[in-house]
């Protein structure tokens, strides 16, 4: 990892731009899973550590344009970029950092550049498909995990792919646990969001129905109440809710086991991505990792 940072740094500097620099060091680093993975899949390859700070500085760039888009004011821990300074600046610093790895892309072959690149075209339209869907309550669950499959997945699908090829592993198998995991590590992230706070979480808890999202516990909740309950939840949707409202859903979640049942997915898909990379152990262990995960 220190590798990775080292990579960072650097092409941070090759931005030659002060303001770049400045901004970029407000930024905490984040858990680097997507740095992890390609490291874990493709120890010894000499390009791994530059392919996975290329990734962070992708999730780093979505990151400022999501608290965007999401008028998040925390993100890591400290306040967002488009809270301490403003929303252009966000979107400027975003754009930077995207077309940088863009840049560094170049240097690897045809494959890994194309793969990581078009995840990229996938996560922006996974955003743009989330804050549609935020429009109305949505209680259709397939549509929901497609957009979690392109905002979340395809990128963390396409570090594995690509790292497998670096490694010339087999692009399949990995592709496949780099899909399921960002699929299982979304949902946790859904789950998080309603069962943790803003200290532990870095960033805003309870926030995404308040932000008109209905992720997998809503749409749960949503099948399983009865049609008056239905109508009251419907009446929260993508407005602020106060304590007692906040009582109510957790407390209705817990009744019809919403939480669960979608750890219980979020688990089905982590042990789809074991299946895929059964031989490897520390592949296995980063999933095990993720599932339990307070943050
Ligand atoms: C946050 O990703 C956005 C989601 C896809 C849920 P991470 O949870 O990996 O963010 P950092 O990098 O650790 O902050
Ligand atoms: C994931 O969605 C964001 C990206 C993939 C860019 P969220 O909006 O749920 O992410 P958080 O919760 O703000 O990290
Ligand atoms: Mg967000
Ligand atoms: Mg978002
Ligand atoms: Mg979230």
């Amino acid at each position: 990892m220190q590798r990775v940072e080292s990579e960072i740094a650097r092409l941070i500097k090759e931005i030659d731009y002060d303001e770049v620099t400045r901004l970029f060091g407000m930024l905490s680093g984040g858990k680097r899973l997507r740095a992890k993975l390609i490291l874990k899949i493709a120890p010894h390859n000499d390009k791994a550590p530059l392919l996975a700070a290329i990734v962070e500085l992708i999730h780093a760039a979505s990151l400022l344009h999501d608290d965007v888009i999401d008028e998040a004011t925390l993100r890591r821990g400290v306040a967002s970029v488009n809270a301490t300074e403003d929303s252009k600046t966000a979107v400027m610093l975003g754009d930077i950092l995207y077309s940088k790895a863009f840049t560094e892309l170049v240097e690897f072959d045809r494959s890994v550049a194309s793969v990581v690149a078009s995840s990229v075209t996938a996560l922006s339209k996974g955003e743009m498909q989330d804050v549609k869907m935020a429009e109305s309550f949505n209680n259709d669950e397939a549509k929901y995990l497609y957009m979690l499959y392109l905002k979340t997945a395809t990128l963390i699908e396409a570090a594995a792919i690509s790292s497998a090829i670096l490694a010339g592993k087999d692009s399949k198998s990995y592709g496949i646990y780099g899909r399921n995991l960002g699929l299982s590590f979304q949902i946790i992230d859904d789950i998080l969001d309603i069962t943790s706070d803003s200290a532990t979480l870095g960033k805003p808890a309870m926030n995404d129905f308040v932000e008109g999202k209905c992720t997998l516990p809503y749409i749960y909740l949503h099948e399983a109440i009865n049609s008056d309950d239905k109508l009251k939840l419907e009446n929260l949707h993508a407005r602020p809710l106060d304590e007692q409202e906040i009582l109510w859903i957790k407390q209705m979640m817990k009744e019809h086991k919403s939480i669960e049942r979608s750890f219980e997915l979020a688990t089905k898909l982590s042990n789809e991505a074991m299946q895929a990379v059964k031989d490897d152990q520390e592949l296995v262990e980063i999933l095990k990792t993720m599932i339990k995960r307070s943050y």
